[in-house]
């Protein structure tokens, strides 16, 4: 019984090792590809918050980041903007932001932010997957003659206000996300990580 137990209990030994050793093989493997990355593409690979410096986004201006592969807009919106934001509210399918999964709850208010003048979106269609383009001026616009500023999707022809709400009558069904966000301080916003006490 003994000689069993040692058996098995090598049996155990070699299973456990050839997992290591295939797991080292794997880890080898990865090294020059990790290697070859910049430290913040080291940490979009594996899924960790994202840490940018705002400090100089201008006032109007766009700034794309990647986390988990996708594209993340960080946008510092005019007051204008922002005053334009209230009037689509009846063109819109969820002006309230009552779809709660798509955006946390405290980006659930009439700007869908932290701070109002920054907004935070993940940059991908909530149709099929395109990134819509950031159409920011308030002019008539081919798809919308009384377009005030926001997102248009080419694929299928979606439309998006300054807040990333969702037009009535286009093939997208919700709002755009936001992400998990937080500000470390005045000048650097980290994604992929609630306020602290977020709910
Ligand atoms: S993917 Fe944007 S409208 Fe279809």
């Amino acid at each position: 019984m003994a000689d069993q137990g040692v058996n098995s209990g090598r049996r155990r030994f070699l299973t456990a090792t050839t997992v290591v050793v295939g797991g080292a093989g794997a880890a080898v493997a990865a090294v020059p590809f990790l290697k070859t990355l910049k430290p913040s593409a080291r940490a979009e690979v594996a899924g960790a918050p994202v840490t940018e410096d705002i400090s100089k986004l201008g006032v109007g201006q766009r700034l794309v980041v990647q986390w988990r592969g996708q594209p993340i807009w960080i946008i510092r919106r005019t007051p204008e903007m922002l005053a334009s934001l209230p009037t689509v509210d009846g063109r819109l399918r969820d002006p309230k932001s009552d779809n709660v999964d798509q955006q946390p709850e405290y980006a659930r208010n009439e700007y869908r932010s932290i701070k109002p003048e920054l907004l935070v979106l993940v940059g991908i269609c909530t149709h099929l997957g395109c990134s819509p383009t950031f159409r920011p001026e308030m002019m008539p616009e081919p798809f919308d003659a009384d377009w005030k500023g926001g997102f248009y999707c080419p694929c299928h022809n979606s439309r998006f206000d300054l807040a990333g709400r969702v037009f009535e009558g286009v093939p997208a069904p919700s709002n755009l996300a936001v992400p998990p966000y937080h500000f470390i301080d005045d000048n650097h916003i980290q994604i992929g990580v609630d306020p602290e006490g977020a709910a």
